[in-house]
């Protein structure tokens, strides 16, 4: 029995081709959302779309500081386990959902499975790195998704009989998924855009969206690449950036905001989109898979893979460096090869557990 944890919109992503690997093969397993995401466009879609089970539990933990949050979903997972002990838990990712529920069944000395272990950024001041290096050194299974994960966990002396090379469980989702998404959705068509000549932006990160000064910078970039380009520059907006943009009564300018898109629609958008600029660790992944050009407004990230294959560059937040590295992407081939794995990291991951357990 696995104890499936999740809780945000891309845990749900990502944790979908294993939890369809457990009903292929048979394996009992349960689902534990945290709540942590739970607006329809951030939760219930996904489930709908992915055609995935409804979670045996909600914690409902919702928004709150750090502590709170995490403390909320460490007590709820904690009782689940007393109640129902799985032979393993699963988490996924860097999310104060992810630091919880390893915490919680580490106290209750239940085998942890990290899905996407090893990555740094090697700033600590993000509570994603946090997240990672905790649940890193307290799980027993750690599923890196590439060798320069391995490497990572190696160097922080973690025993290397734990650390098991599976691939990007994105991988699979993004092969699972694109072709199901041209079936069923024209976002082309919905949103009157044209192959290749738009801009996809998502921006998320409290480094980017929490501060006015810094938003309002990202927003005159974004506005400066409309102006230089000459594209429509599509933005679905994730509810944190919403809810700064409102608070802090700043207008898009030329920029074409919407409402977060389900993942099917989502897809759609990368794959017909001429460049991506972003702040998400999902996306610099999915843009690389897919061979779109991404530019990553940030000061470092944690899938450096995407940057030593040429998919992905780095940028600061000032229009004339955006402007500058979205012309360098647009000019490249993209001809890199997907440094994630051959979609079947949910299989090798579900084997190794099998075979453990
Ligand atoms: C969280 C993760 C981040 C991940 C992101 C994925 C942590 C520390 N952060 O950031 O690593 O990249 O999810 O999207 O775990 N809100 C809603 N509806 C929702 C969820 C959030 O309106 O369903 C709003 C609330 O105002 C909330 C804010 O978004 O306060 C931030 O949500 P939170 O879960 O704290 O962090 P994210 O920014 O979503
Ligand atoms: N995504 C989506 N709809 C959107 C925006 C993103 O389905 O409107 C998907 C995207 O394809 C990727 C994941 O959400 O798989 C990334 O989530 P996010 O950027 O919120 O988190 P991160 O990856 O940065 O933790």
């Amino acid at each position: 029995m696995i104890a499936i944890t999740l809780g945000t919109r891309p845990e749900i992503i990502k944790m979908a081709p294993i939890i369809r690997e457990c009903e292929q093969q048979s394996i009992d397993y349960y689902l534990i959302h945290s709540g942590q995401h739970y607006s329809f466009e951030m939760d219930q879609t996904f489930f709908d779309e992915l055609r995935l089970p409804r979670p045996q539990y909600n914690l409902n933990a919702g928004s709150g500081s750090h502590a709170a949050q995490t403390g909320k979903i460490m007590a709820g997972v904690e009782s689940l386990l007393l109640e129902n002990p799985p032979e393993f838990i699963l988490v996924q990712g860097d999310t104060n959902t992810v630091l919880a529920a390893a915490l919680a069944a580490s106290k209750l000395h239940k085998p942890i499975g990290h899905v996407e272990a090893g990555l740094r950024c090697f700033d600590r001041r993000l509570p994603e790195e946090i997240n990672r290096v905790v649940t890193d050194h307290i799980s027993d299974y750690l599923f890196a998704p590439t060798p320069e994960a391995v490497k990572n966990l190696k160097n922080e002396g973690i025993d290397q009989n734990k650390i098991h090379l599976t691939g990007n469980t994105i991988v699979d989702a993004v092969h699972q998924n694109v072709q199901i998404s041209c079936r069923n959705y024209d976002v082309l068509e919905q949103f009157g855009l044209k192959s290749k000549e738009f801009f996809l932006v998502t921006f998320h990160r409290p480094e980017n969206v929490d501060s006015p000064a810094t938003l309002c910078e990202l927003l005159n970039g974004l506005n400066a690449i409309y102006d230089e380009f000459s594209m429509p520059v599509v933005f679905p907006m994730h509810p944190r950036t919403k809810k700064q943009m409102t608070a802090m009564g700043l207008s898009p300018g030329s920029i074409h905001i919407i409402d977060p898109v389900g993942y099917l629609e989502f897809l759609q958008f990368e794959a017909h989109a001429r460049c991506i600029l972003t702040d998400s660790g999902g996306i610099q992944e999915e843009s690389c898979i897919l061979g779109v050009p991404c530019v990553t407004v940030r000061k470092n990230t944690e899938r450096p893979e995407t940057l030593l294959v040429g998919a992905n560059i780095l940028s600061d937040c000032s229009s004339g460096e955006m402007v500058e590295k979205t012309h360098e992407m647009l000019e490249r081939k993209p001809d890199w090869v997907n440094p994630f794995g051959d979609g079947n990291a949910a299989r090798n991951i579900v084997n190794i557990l099998d075979h453990s357990g």
